[in-house]
């Protein structure tokens, strides 16, 4: 989906990223905090390689969505869906990230509505999951925001910074298409 997606936040779109977003991507992403709360595929530190890694697999998604956070034309976190596979195909892994110096202004909760609605609407996915760390109570509450409904705790369902913890997983669920209704 190559989209330049308004939010109902004056001044934030969701856009592709760009090979110009290189020193805004390493600036807002390279920070324990963020990483803390991510899966292990974000890096932390996160290096210059780490930036034309992420650079090239966004140029070029498949049947994954991924998208910049472009406050006032400024690059300042991401958000998008892993396409599952095979007889997952239709669900989608929802995620995002936001730098810190931005957190606290509604941003994440404007970015995911705005992708979850447009999702649903163009029906480019039946389900989208997201599973929250236990100590991340701002995610679940963006979630909840953008239409996700808390399904379930999976005790100690994944280890990070080194913890075992429990995850929340959320999902938005816009159901069969017709084709899919058998
Ligand atoms: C989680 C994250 C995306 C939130 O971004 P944000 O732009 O600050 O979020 P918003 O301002 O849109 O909304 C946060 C909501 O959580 C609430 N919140 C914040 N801290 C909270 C806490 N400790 N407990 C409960 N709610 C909390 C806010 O009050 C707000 O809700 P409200 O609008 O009803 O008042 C951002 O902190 C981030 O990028 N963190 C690191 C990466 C991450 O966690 N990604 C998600 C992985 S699942």
């Amino acid at each position: 989906m190559t989209v330049h997606l308004p939010t109902d936040l004056p001044g934030c779109v969701l856009r592709p990223w760009r090979a110009a977003d290189k020193e805004d991507l390493i600036r807002e992403a390279n920070n324990r905090r963020v990483w803390r709360n991510m899966t292990h595929t974000f890096p932390h530190p996160y290096t210059d390689r780490d930036a034309d890694l992420w650079l090239a697999i966004a140029a070029d998604p498949g049947a994954s969505i991924q998208l910049a956070i472009d406050v006032d034309g400024s690059a300042v976190g991401g958000i998008g869906v892993i396409a599952g596979e095979g007889i997952f195909a239709q669900t989608a892994q929802f995620g995002y990230w936001l730098g810190e110096s931005h957190w606290g202004r509604g941003i994440a909760s404007a970015a995911a509505s705005a992708l979850a609605q447009r999702i649903g609407t163009e029906r480019l996915f039946a389900r989208l999951e997201a599973q929250v760390f236990e100590w991340n109570p701002a995610s679940m509450r963006v979630l909840e925001k953008a239409g996700f409904e808390r399904e379930a705790v999976l005790r100690c369902a994944a280890s990070k910074d080194g913890c075992l913890i429990d995850t929340v997983l959320y999902a938005r669920v816009f159901g069969r298409s017709q084709a899919g209704a058998d």
